[in-house]
């Protein structure tokens, strides 16, 4: 079985990533972790060096890779990843995709902790993070939806939902 995690930056994907992958014993990738190790430099300075294009194509063929070559596993993806190329239609067609729609005031919370590391969100200040998350989100909602399982990350329990 194959799992991709999908949400908005900060959805918590890397976090119920690693509990599910506990629960289920499947093993566990972080797409980001991945392309970091294999361009050998964060996500900020691919996308100041190379800019966000190369990122994208990146992030597609690491993914394809890491389809390809595992049987199974738990992905937690980047929040943008189901929406560029047919990436949505790729992971629907190879696994089960779970959305973490969590709520935009736990997002805003959960990012101004942790802006730095995200070049989306970097140079937004804290009075426009929110009219940002809910733009960004309002745009991404058409791929988002296209999960298999909604979860609403504040009520559920992840695992009794992909039974
Ligand atoms: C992005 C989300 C990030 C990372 C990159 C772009 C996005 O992943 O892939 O900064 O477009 O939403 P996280 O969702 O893990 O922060």
């Amino acid at each position: 079985m194959k799992i991709f995690l999908i949400g908005f930056m900060g959805s918590g994907k890397t976090h119920w990533g690693h509990m599910l992958s506990e629960r289920l014993e499947l093993p566990f990738f972080d797409l980001d972790a991945v392309i970091v190790k294999t361009e050998n430099k964060s996500i900020s300075d691919i996308f100041t060096e190379k800019g966000e294009e190369y990122f994208r194509y990146k992030e597609k063929e690491v993914m394809e890779e890491l389809v390809n070559d595992h049987e199974k596993f738990i992905l937690s993806c980047g929040g943008g990843t189901p929406c560029f190329f047919n990436n949505i239609l790729f992971m629907k067609k190879h696994g089960k995709v779970v959305w973490l729609n969590t709520s935009v005031e736990v997002l805003k919370t959960r990012l101004l902790k942790e802006r730095q590391s995200r070049p989306l969100v970097r140079a937004i200040g804290d009075a426009e993070l929110k009219s940002f998350i809910v733009r960004k989100l309002g745009e991404r909602k058409m791929y988002y939806s296209q999960a298999d399982v909604i979860v609403e990350e504040e009520n559920a329990d992840i695992h009794s939902l992909l039974e």
